[in-house]
């Protein structure tokens, strides 16, 4: 029986509350925890923004987007006494164990925490599924499905009227959600991070696709893409608590360099934080019940410094240090497997 806290840091993500019922109920029911929500994130545990989180004030909410307990991209470490104010508020709630659900950021500090002596599981979230040591983040199939979706309208539109659609989804280091959505939506070219892009290139393959006779093309690009002149990326150079310029509008630039270069009318959609709303899929519901099981039980093992993870069809944990080291970035294969239906 242990007092185990938890909280959920960073941009949002479907399926959150999926972790926090299941460490909820097999935390109470199975183990005999009592537990603790931290609001807002790691803004919560510094200023002791505390919610008790019982079986009933978790029910029906598996199905629900974004965090009951709300979220921050706030950084103990950025705010002065911050960490000491963190460790204060554990040791007033009599908190034994903290579980962490974020992406490389929230674990970041967790991991740093964990250095400075504070009891720290980890939960690994984000649309991105940048973060290593786990096959897949919850919350990256539930993006992918919207951005494929909106993909699929978008083709009937440039069917339509003979169009140059260029779509931006998310993904700050790693075109994981670009690179599948573009798959399964059939995308004629397909613009990441990981492979700086040549503009002439993409619209030699518009014209290429056009002169054997397609009337439209379809151009999936992640927001942190850049192009091969290396030029930085678009946004208005507001930076987060983690040192994070804001991204957006890449595929503004791009609707108006095809138009300009090819000739053929184009219409850019940034599907922006559509992508993380809403409910989540059954697979990230389950991923994220999955996740939170094994969080609560890793914390009642004392497994700290340690991040669960999916590997292959199997939960594992991994030691957040080795799992935060750099970024997942897209697998060379899968890109290669995308690239044979481009143009
Ligand atoms: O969580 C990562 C992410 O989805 C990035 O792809 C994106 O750049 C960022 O969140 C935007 O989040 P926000 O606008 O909430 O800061």
């Amino acid at each position: 029986m242990a007092r185990v806290g938890i909280l959920t840091g960073g941009g949002d993500c479907p399926g959150l509350n999926a972790v926090i019922r299941a460490v909820v109920r097999k935390g109470i029911r199975e183990h005999g925890h009592s537990l603790l929500g931290f609001r807002h994130g790691w803004a919560g545990a510094m200023g002791g923004e505390t919610v008790e989180l019982t079986l009933e004030n978790t029910r029906g909410i598996l199905p629900r987007g974004g965090t009951i307990l709300g979220t921050s991209r706030t950084n103990p470490y950025k705010d002065d006494g911050g960490v000491e104010r963190v460790k204060a508020t554990l040791a007033a709630e009599g908190v034994d164990a903290l579980i962490a659900v974020g992406g490389e950021d929230t674990l970041g500090v967790a991991q740093r925490l964990h250095d400075d002596g504070v009891p720290v599981v980890g939960v690994p979230k984000t649309i991105d599924n940048d973060l290593n040591g786990t096959d897949f983040t919850f919350g990256f199939q539930t993006a992918v499905q919207i951005a494929t979706d909106a993909i699929d309208r978008l083709h009937t539109t440039a069917e339509s009227h003979n169009r140059v659609m260029v779509v931006e989804v998310m993904g700050r280091h790693a075109g994981w959600i670009a690179c599948y959505s573009g798959m399964a939506g059939g995308a004629d070219a397909i613009l990441v991070p990981e492979r700086a892009f040549d503009v002439d290139e993409v619209c030699e393959r518009i014209r290429r696709r056009h002169r054997a006779g397609r009337t439209f093309s379809i151009i999936v690009v992640s927001e942190g893409a850049v192009p091969r002149d290396g030029s930085e990326p678009r946004g208005d150079r507001q930076t987060d608590a983690f040192g994070h310029v804001r991204l957006g509008g890449i595929a503004v630039e791009l609707e108006g360099q095809i138009e300009e270069r090819t000739g053929y009318e184009s219409r850019m959609t940034i599907l922006g934080h559509v992508q993380r709303g809403g409910t989540p899929t059954a697979y990230d519901r389950v991923l994220a019940t999955r996740f939170g099981v094994a969080a609560i039980d890793a914390a009642s093992d004392g497994a700290f410094g340690q991040m669960v993870a999916l590997h292959g069809t199997d939960i594992a944990r991994v030691g957040l240090e080795d799992a935060l080291r750099e970024p997942k970035v897209l697998d060379p294969e899968l890109y290669e497997t995308a690239e044979v239906f481009f143009g």
